[in-house]
């Protein structure tokens, strides 16, 4: 494999500096849900910490390293679940934590920035513009700048969890990971493809959201307008190329898939493995659900990434989403 931006060695090394809280999650096969998929399927469950996603792992680092230095301030951009854990992993460390968001992102998101203590400036306008706004506000304050998947420490935080992949399942085919801004497809695909090379890396976006995935797809950054998905979590327009490059070394697919696709696997993830999910979280069973015939036979691990959503939606969604039969 060509190097990507990351070093095996050094995430194994992060493995010490993130709170143990975050690490070593459930990773267990989900028979039940096994019948309405064809295939067998692992979930790696990334939702049982205090910030209920992975981002926490990438924080962690980030934290710990501006504490090292002596930093008192930071300010990011975040969809939501990277402010949350910046904000926690911040709060720990006497760091004072800015976070950007969209006025639009979930309110339950918003709310649990605000309660760990960041202070919280919204945009009117998507993550996109959020970005802008934080780099100016790091600028002008002369703060450092958080910038996901970007920043390497957000990529190794969240390719600790690929270490955990490859150590803990005897085997697996497929992973499905979630893309968005690059952090989690970089990291987890790193450390698969230098640790289990035969093992699918399989990125999935919402059709709504596809800006990283036609990027992959023509090997050249690809922006788009706007963004029309419920998975707030991955809803970026313009990707990073750095990111990009480390992609297109590490992801053997991108697959795009429709928004009742997403409606139905957090249906099924609600239905057959108990667990209230965000929509980026089933994301990997949504591309089970479009494309059954790829994944037949084959043993899947998907990455479930986040539970910050909120319940109105959630039921207004999976209330009204079909009972999947085979
Ligand atoms: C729940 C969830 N899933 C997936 C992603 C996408 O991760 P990445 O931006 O690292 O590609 C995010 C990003 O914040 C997220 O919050």
């Amino acid at each position: 494999m060509q190097e990507t931006r990351l070093d095996t060695a050094r995430i194994r090394a992060a493995r010490q500096v993130i709170d143990p809280i975050f690490l070593d999650t459930p990773m267990y096969r989900c028979e039940a849900l096994e019948p309405d998929l064809g295939c067998t399927v692992s979930i790696k469950l990334e939702t049982a910490n205090p910030v209920r996603s992975f981002k926490a792992r990438g924080t962690e680092l980030v934290a710990s390293l501006l504490a090292d230095n002596g930093s008192r301030a930071v300010v990011c951009a975040s969809a939501g679940n990277l402010g949350q854990a910046l904000a926690w992993s911040g709060r720990g460390r006497g760091l004072d934590v800015t976070v950007v968001a969209s006025r639009f992102a979930p309110v339950a998101k918003l709310d649990r920035i605000r309660a760990l203590g960041a202070r919280l400036e919204l945009v009117d306008g998507d993550f996109d513009l959020a970005r802008e706004r934080a780099a100016t506000i790091a600028r002008h304050d002369g703060i450092r700048l958080v910038e996901d998947s970007l920043d390497i420490e957000t990529c190794e935080g969240a390719a600790t969890i690929g270490l955990e992949l490859v150590d803990t399942v005897p085997s697996f085919d497929a992973v499905l990971i979630a893309l968005g801004g690059g952090a989690l497809a970089t990291g987890v695909g790193h450390v698969v493809k230098s640790l289990a090379p035969g093992v699918e890396v399989i990125c999935v976006q919402p059709l709504g959201a596809p800006a990283m995935t036609h990027s992959w797809r023509r090997r050249r950054v690809v922006t788009t307008d706007s963004t029309d998905t419920i998975a707030d979590g991955v809803a970026g327009r313009c990707p990073i190329p750095a990111v990009l490059d480390d992609l297109l070394l590490v992801a053997d697919d991108a697959v795009l898939v429709r928004e009742t696709s997403i409606i139905a696997g957090m249906r099924m993830l609600l239905d057959h493995a108990g667990l209230v999910v965000e929509p980026s979280a089933a994301l990997g069973i949504a591309a089970i659900l479009e494309d059954r015939d790829r994944f037949a036979g084959r043993h899947v691990v998907t990455i479930v990434c986040g539970s910050n959503v909120d319940v109105d939606a959630y039921h207004r969604w999976v209330g009204a989403a079909p009972i999947h039969r085979s």
